[in-house]
């Protein structure tokens, strides 16, 4: 029979391929509620949950790993507490207590909870009612910070010091809020940061620079062991210019990078990070991205910044939340569009990794040791209680004036520049402060005049 329709030729294999509708996400690494592997893991770790200017005179309801939770500055001193929702009388939701001097009490029959969740009264019982001894609040540490609240949600016995870096604190250095949500499971968004080279592309090449056009340059990548945590260095040769990109990360979600809209046409010794990051899950397939936005001198050449646009649902670097129309995702998308659409869930077995993926490998393979550690019984380790103080970490952007040097393959030069510089910083590791960047610069300048 003759038809008038031409069927397209080619090799099509979507119905051989029908499997991968098939194909289950990975719940080692995904389930993140009470009782799952990861979910007890991620526990063991201070998280920052909310951004403080969004608690006011009433009680705050949010969730956090699967766990329905209210969040309360208590009247007396204004401490924070944060306890589990529901009243454990007859389960009515706390989210409509009354905040009181030291504690929040439920509005159905007025039980009292203090921060820890202890039963303080209880005044519709008769006087000799002993049911508050024998019951308790769920409830857990808060640590309020530069405008975020940190809580942590695993055994009491094991609560670990606050880690703090180096960077929580440094003069000059305007720290602002930001705390943005994605419908998406929390890998996704954590493994975006191990992901150097979707930079080149995603924020590059695909449609326009999203942010600076250097970025278009495949980075050289190197990763390294600090003694807190991973960094890997990103390594870009712009004329004689030796840019240096570092980023830390620490498990479980903790990481920072550079600056934002760096200009590398000169040099820059120990330029640090642009971002503090914590990718904090609220359940198996809602994220939420909690970053502190660092405004130093010097970190934004061309006036790139914008510190009015950083807050509750919003940053100042484009693509983050969805704070654009479809058609705008669909045609300049960005890092929330990408791991938004990956699904509710990443299904790891329909990817194919491949070179650049090393980062999100190696994230994956140490996240499931860790889990696999704590559910054998280990203790897991943190940075902050091996350390007698402040965490040094290396994110930033160094920029060496160190030219092609003739007869030397560039590659072999670059990757030689970038463990001498990894070298560098870890030597610093005893030092704090200015002392500690001082060391740095010095040294940084004394192996760039190396190579004139
Ligand atoms: S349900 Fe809260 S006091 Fe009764
Ligand atoms: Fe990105």
């Amino acid at each position: 029979m003759n038809t008038p329709f031409h069927i397209p030729e080619g090799n099509f294999r979507g119905h051989d391929r029908q499997n991968v509708w098939k194909l289950a996400p990975d719940p080692e690494l995904t389930e993140v509620g009470p009782g799952t592997a990861c979910g007890e893991y991620m526990r063991r770790f201070w998280m920052p949950v909310a951004m403080t200017d969004q608690i006011g005179d009433l009680p705050y309801r949010i969730r956090i790993l699967g766990e329905d939770l209210v969040l309360f500055r208590e009247k007396k001193e204004g401490r924070l507490g944060l306890t589990h929702l529901h009243c454990v009388h007859r389960n009515m939701s706390l989210e409509f207590g009354i905040v009181e001097e030291g504690g929040i009490r439920c509005s159905y029959h007025g039980w009292k909870y203090g921060l820890d969740g202890t039963v303080l009264e209880t005044p519709c019982e008769p006087p000799a009612s002993q049911v508050k001894k024998k019951t308790c609040l769920g409830a857990y540490p808060v640590i309020e910070y530069k405008g975020l609240a940190f809580a942590y949600l695993g055994p009491a016995d094991t609560t670990p010091p606050f880690p703090v870096m180096d960077t929580f604190d440094e003069e000059g250095d305007d720290m602002l809020p930001s705390l943005i949500k994605s419908p998406c499971n929390w890998l996704q968004v954590m493994e975006n940061a191990w992901d150097p080279f979707h930079v080149v592309y995603l924020h590059t090449l695909a449609v326009r620079s999203q942010f600076i056009d250097a970025f278009a340059e495949m980075p050289m990548i190197e990763f390294h062991e600090g003694r807190y945590g991973d960094f890997y260095t990103n390594v870009r040769r712009v004329g004689d210019i030796v840019w240096l990109r570092v980023h830390d990360h620490m498990m479980p979600s903790f990481t920072q990078n550079g600056a934002h809209f760096p200009v590398p046409d000169r040099q820059r010794y120990f330029g640090r990070c642009g971002l503090s990051r914590w990718v904090v899950p609220i359940d198996d397939t809602n994220t939420m991205v909690v970053t502190w936005r660092h405004f130093r001198d010097g970190d934004d050449p061309r006036g790139m910044t914008d510190k009015s646009k950083v807050g509750y649902g919003t940053t100042d670097f484009y693509g983050q939340g969805p704070d654009r129309s479809y058609e705008q995702r669909q045609r300049d998308p960005g890092d929330y569009d990408a791991w938004v659409s990956q699904g509710p869930k990443n299904i790891h077995a329909r990817e194919n990794l491949s070179f650049t993926d090393r980062g999100v490998a190696k994230v994956r393979r140490m996240l499931r040791n860790n889990i696999r550690s704590l559910a054998a019984g280990n203790p897991v380790e943190h940075p902050a209680a091996a350390s007698s103080g402040i965490l040094p970490t290396y994110a930033g952007d160094t920029m060496l004036r160190i030219p092609i040097q003739p007869g030397r393959d560039d590659a072999a030069v670059l990757k030689e520049i970038s463990f001498k510089v990894a070298d560098i910083f870890r030597a610093s590791d005893d030092r704090s402060g200015a002392a500690r960047k001082s060391f740095i610069q010095d040294e940084l300048k004394k192996y760039e005049a190396g190579w004139a």
